[in-house]
């Protein structure tokens, strides 16, 4: 079936993982922040496909991306989700070990002391991907050819909102990391997070914070008098409030919303998150600011804790969803904030997406299935479907 621009994607597109692969050979993608990985020989490993590839900040304070599988039989290198790697990244197998700089190959013990000498010693190297970093954000793209104008855009668009944060100097900390292998179609997790009309029956929790105009980028006189109230304290703040939509080739959108009154953060009791505020805040401000990135991500920056979101597929009907929570390095667990309290909207919220997500994925399974039309208030939804087709074919 062909895609018609204002409905959903057909199966043949949502299941068709050698298009999803294009895609992400061609496009950056989103892979975590420099919050994820903060130390020197932090890691960060993740999934695409059947490719395990892993974060790691170098002792040069780079980061890099290499393919977290040994050169020697192919055993998977590191093992856990986040950590801190040894001085080389080992193989757990036979021990090859691997510099966290180059990925180049340190030694090899069971070949003999010249094999690492040897040329194909030196052709053992870890393979690599290319990283970018904007303001913070890490991108990975499975080819070596990705157009890098979606960055000088992201960077263009979103550094005026997001540079206060300073995530790319540093002073984060990682308080948690959580990640879940979700039964349903990565398109079809990304179609759902670009509304939020489905929020009214599915998130009762987080429309305790938000007003649901507030991601529909509707209006509503409540609304409106809440947005106005806030926008006066963001301009005397001197910080930029005006939405930046996607149009068709863009890759990215923010917006500054308020958070309903009284509320200090993103917590469902309206308290703060942390006590250590971050992103040059002096106090605790009622409002998020919110990113989308395409292909597959969408972070809330508030004034105590970064939370970022994002997708990755498996297979054509599996994914994995990760999420991350970020505070200010000096933070203390137990004492500045509570993992439970810190992390539980978001929690919540996700895992009423899984299951709408679950159905969709099942729905467009079915030998019945036809893609429905998008309401016009569902401009997120067609600008992200309209994207996918044009840069994945
Ligand atoms: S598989 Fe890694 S050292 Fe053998
Ligand atoms: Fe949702």
């Amino acid at each position: 079936m062909a895609y018609q621009s204002g409905f959903g994607l057909p199966a043949n597109v949502l299941f068709d993982t050698e298009r999803a692969r294009r895609l992400f050979s061609k496009k950056w993608f989103f892979a975590g922040t420099r919050g994820d990985v903060p130390r020197p020989r932090d890691y960060f490993t993740f999934e695409i496909f059947n490719d395990d590839l892993m974060l790691v900040h170098g002792s040069d304070g780079k980061i890099r991306c290499f393919v977290n599988r040994c050169a020697h039989q192919s055993a998977k290198i590191l093992k856990s989700n986040t950590g801190t790697s040894s001085a080389s990244l080992v193989c757990p197998n036979h021990q090859w070990s691997y510099s966290i700089d180059s990925g180049a190959l340190r030694g090899a013990a069971i070949m003999g002391a010249d094999f690492i000498k040897s040329d194909l010693g030196s052709s053992s190297a870890l393979h690599s991907l290319p990283v970018r970093e904007v303001a913070g954000l890490l991108f990975v793209c499975l080819g070596e050819q990705a157009d890098d104008s979606d960055m000088t855009e992201i960077e263009s668009i979103l550094g005026p909102y997001i540079d206060d944060f300073g995530l790319a100097k540093g002073g984060y900390k990682l308080a948690h990391h959580y990640r879940e292998i979700v039964p349903a179609n990565w398109l079809q997790v990304m179609v759902n997070n670009r509304e939020c009309f489905h929020c009214q029956l599915n998130h009762k929790g987080l429309l305790n914070l938000f007003d649901p105009s507030s991601f529909n980028a509707m209006s509503s006189p409540g609304y409106e008098a809440l947005f106005a109230a806030a926008v006066q304290r963001w301009e005397s703040l001197d910080l930029p409030w005006k939405e930046q939509a996607f149009n068709l080739n863009d890759s990215c959108r923010v917006a500054r919303y308020p958070l309903k009154d009284g509320f200090k953060s993103i917590t469902f009791d309206g308290q703060y998150a942390s006590k250590k505020l971050i992103g040059g805040w002096q106090d605790y401000d009622a409002s998020t600011l919110s990113i989308w990135l395409n292909p597959n991500a969408w972070v809330h920056f508030v004034s105590d804790h970064i939370a970022t979101n994002w997708v990755l597929p498996i297979d054509e009907k599996t994914s994995m969803m990760y999420s991350s929570w970020i505070v200010h390095e000096d933070a203390v667990e137990g004492e500045d904030y509570d993992l439970d309290h810190l992390t539980e909207v978001w929690r919540v919220t996700n895992a009423e997406d899984v299951h709408l997500c679950n159905s969709m994925t099942r729905g467009a399974m079915s030998s019945y299935y036809k893609p429905g039309p998008f309401a016009d208030a569902e401009q997120f939804c067609k600008q992200f479907c309209d994207w996918y087709m044009k840069y994945s074919g």
